[in-house]
């Protein structure tokens, strides 16, 4: 389906300039083109911060769920789950998920386990430092910590991440398979059914005894109606949406600091504006730049005229760069009075539950890793800034101790 009317400025858009530099594109699509038809992601792209948070907020117009006979890639590799469902489906798991990540349980059970992780990944790191002149803190920080702490918190063991990180591999192949590759998405399945062995066996186990985890708190709500297959799917699901988004998040905060040295300075000499600065560097470069909905009826957003079934993306992190709301959006402003007006973790019935365990990662990380190295610097020849049009985050991150 491709709409009569003429979209001049959504026409010229490539997937290489989006996943590069989208911010002019999105700046002018805000202003003369909020809602466009982009030939390139065959979909249409909604920019204004209103029209996204209006997408986002009525769950009833706007679903998760294509039309017909077209695939949900996450729900072919995980089963139905969360970002699969809509209405009471949706709202019976999430009831159940959300509580273990809720901000004061995530600080009580999950600020030592972070703290410690930390420090070892710091020390790792002070170690490789002694004996070479630079590091890549992409995978020997921010994925170290994302993939350990979701692991943890689950509550599977943490002595091998080799496992999850191929699990990893292998569900983020299988969801982003668009041409449905059979040897991607059988090996997506396959992945699937291991984990699903790996989930099943810690029920079985926390059925006999509880513990602080994530996955126990789950198996021993009183009020879940969930059966274990709704269990395996969502746990696999908020696995996967811990890791390279929390990842991402860090390595983009390390990077937007070490570009605004003053910012970092102030930041080292009064931690207490680390929190807006973390909100800022989500603003600015949104992990997640995207949320796909499928409206259930004919709409109109803006006045244009969308048909039932079509794709949109409420481009998140355009959003996040409307001058209608955030004064000189692409200027990174850790002080910004309303940084965490931000939609990077999307808004109304689907909001990203695990929000304040990568805000605890980040708050308790990030200040452990510049007090051990507070002359941390990028270095310029290997600079590789955030890009990707769907995850945004710095290909590589090498720095220097001094
Ligand atoms: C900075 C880190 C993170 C970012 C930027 C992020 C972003 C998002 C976004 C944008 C959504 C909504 C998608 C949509 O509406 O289409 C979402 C949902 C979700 N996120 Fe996150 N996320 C992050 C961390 C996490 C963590 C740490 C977890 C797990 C502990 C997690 C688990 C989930 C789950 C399960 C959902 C689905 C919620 C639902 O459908 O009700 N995320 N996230």
């Amino acid at each position: 389906m491709t709409p009569t009317q003429n979209f001049p400025i959504g026409a010229t858009v490539t997937l290489d300039q989006m996943s590069k530099n989208p911010y002019p594109i999105f700046q002018q699509m805000i202003a003369h083109e909020p809602v466009s038809w982009v030939p390139a992601f065959n979909m249409w792209l909604v920019t204004r911060r209103a029209d996204v948070l209006e997408l986002l907020r009525d769950a009833e117009t706007f679903t998760m769920e294509p039309e017909g006979d077209q695939i949900n890639p996450m729900e072919d590799t995980f089963g139905p789950m969360m970002l699969s469902l809509d209405g009471p489906p949706h709202k019976k798991i999430r009831d159940v998920f959300v509580e273990p990540y809720r901000p004061r349980h995530a600080r009580k059970f999950y600020s030592g386990l972070i703290t410690q992780t930390a420090a070892a990944i710091v020390g790792n790191i002070a170690k490789h430092l002694d004996q070479h002149d630079e590091i890549d803190l992409n995978q020997a920080f921010s994925d170290q910590l994302a993939v350990s702490i979701v692991v943890a918190t689950l509550g599977f063991p943490v002595d091998d991440l080799s496992q999850f990180r191929d699990y990893y591999a292998d569900f983020g192949a299988a969801i982003g398979n668009i041409k449905f590759d059979p040897t991607i998405r059988e090996r997506g399945q396959r992945a699937f059914q291991t984990f699903r062995q790996l989930v099943l066996h810690e029920i079985d186990t926390l059925q006999q005894t509880a513990n602080d985890s994530v996955l126990s708190q789950i198996v021993h709500d009183a009020k879940s109606q969930l059966t274990t297959e709704e269990i395996v799917s969502n746990v696999a699901l908020t696995f996967f949406g811990g890791v390279e988004t929390t990842a991402a998040m860090l390595s983009n905060t390390i990077w937007a600091l070490l570009k605004h040295p003053d910012q970092l300075a102030d930041i080292q000499s009064n931690g207490v504006l680390l929190p807006n600065a973390i909100e800022e560097s989500l603003r600015w470069e949104s992990p997640v730049q995207t949320a796909m909905r499928f409206p259930v009826r004919d709409v109109e957003i803006a006045g244009i005229p969308i048909r039932k079934g079509e794709k949109i993306y409420g481009m998140l992190s355009a959003a996040n760069r409307d001058p209608g709301f955030f004064d000189q959006p692409d200027i990174f402003d850790i002080y910004r009075p309303n940084a965490n007006k931000h939609l990077s973790f999307a808004y109304g019935p689907h909001f990203c539950f695990g929000a304040p365990l990568a805000r605890l990662e980040a708050t308790i990380a990030l200040p452990m890793l510049f007090d051990r190295f507070p002359n941390l610097s990028l270095i310029a020849e290997k600079e590789t800034p955030p890009a990707g049009h769907e995850f945004r985050a710095t290909p590589t991150l090498i720095v220097r101790k001094k």
